[in-house]
């Protein structure tokens, strides 16, 4: 049996504009799991997932494995399994049925989802469990990308910076590559070669959260938006895409200064500058009427910047988290109190260096 945990994940800075070609963000892997364990099955023709519910599922083979009964909740696990068999044909003569079940700490007992990127912990656990399976050799690199041909898939507008926390654990600068050329260099050459070349704009830089520094995370309920934002960015007309360029140019700005700060482990210039990210997407959600910073997620930034942490919303917004950064633990209790007065929750996380 081959077992396999991956982290989930939370980003700091650098959202939407992350999505775009060659810009940045900052995001850290969290100790909350998706596990894997996948055996040979005792069916010859056909695979079992067990997972959500304790729900089993059956999948069949026809080139491509498939689920018996379509059910939209296996759909990065799916296409995790058929690209990962793609990219082994060249060295595998035959694929066997599998017994594959799935755990995931990234809910709680209610079900409510806190936002950790599971689909990304999923995508990159079920790769890497094929890979481990056939005993094939990979490296970081190749677990993302091979993460991320399977996540391209089913959805190109992501930035696919969660795959990279993913892979790497601990906290990484991300940098996003060329989706075009990437899917240019699927129609022309095979997945291996696509696999092995280099990928142009992509960037993963790993470094050291500082030991002191504690990262707080406070959950404010499901989220209404997502990635619906992505989508209209894509459409938008003339006065708006200037807009867009000098949010682009303000975010890098802002993600180049937090990497600093994290670097010389400068509170003040980290607290100043996730103060303008979190500003930056005030002005961004007003543009494209889009609740971005909810009032909830308002109050919990309010509330930490109170205590001297750092604080912006984490991922999409419009619900689900904001974080907090903290340059020693002194007003933890304090912090936990004064947002669970406010219906925040509090969420015990650490980040995971894998
Ligand atoms: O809500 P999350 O954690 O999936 O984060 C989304 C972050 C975005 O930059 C808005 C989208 C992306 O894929 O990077
Ligand atoms: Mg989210």
């Amino acid at each position: 049996m081959i077992e396999v945990k991956r982290p989930g994940k939370l980003y700091i800075a650098g959202e939407y504009a992350v999505t775009q070609t060659g810009h940045r963000a900052i995001v850290v892997a969290i100790d909350k799991f998706i596990k894997i364990s996948i055996k040979k099955s005792e069916n010859t023709d056909k695979g079992q997932i067990k997972s959500f519910d304790n729900v089993i599922v059956n999948f069949l083979r026809d080139k491509k494995v498939y689920l018996e009964k379509y059910d939209n909740r296996f759909t990065y696990i799916l296409s995790a399994i058929n690209i990962t068999e793609l990219y082994l044909n060249t060295w595998v003569d035959s694929f066997d049925f599998y017994d594959i079940e799935i755990i995931s700490e990234m809910e709680d007992d209610s079900g409510n989802k806190y936002g950790f990127g599971s689909s990304a912990a999923v995508t990159v656990a079920m790769v890497e469990a094929i890979l481990k399976y056939y005993n094939a050799d990979y490296d970081n690199a190749k677990l993302f990308k091979l993460s991320a041909i399977a996540t391209l898939e089913i959805n190109k507008k992501g930035s696919f910076g969660d795959l990279a926390a993913v892979v790497s654990g601990g906290a990484i600068l991300y940098r996003k590559f060329d989706v075009n050329h990437v899917c240019h260099m699927l129609e022309k050459f095979n997945i291996v070669a696509t696999v092995n070349a280099n990928w142009e704009f992509l960037e993963i830089r790993k470094f050291d959260f500082p030991k002191s520094w504690k990262l707080y995370v406070g959950w404010t309920g499901k989220a209404a938006s997502s990635l619906d934002l992505v989508e209209k960015i894509k459409h938008q007309e003339p006065t708006a895409r200037e807009f867009h360029r000098d949010f682009l140019v303000s975010s890098e700005y802002i993600v180049e200064q937090i990497f600093e700060a994290f670097l010389t482990e400068d509170f003040d210039l980290l607290y100043r500058f996730i103060d303008q990210n979190r500003k930056l997407f005030v002005e961004f959600g007003n543009k494209y009427s889009s609740h971005i910073e909810t009032d909830k997620l308002k109050l919990l930034s309010n509330i930490a910047n109170k205590y001297h942490m750092a604080s912006k919303l984490s991922g999409a917004g419009g619900g689900d988290c904001g974080i907090a950064i903290a340059n020693n633990n002194e007003n933890e209790i304090k912090l936990k109190d004064s947002w669970e007065s406010k219906d925040i929750k509090f969420l015990y996380v650490n980040i995971y260096e894998g």
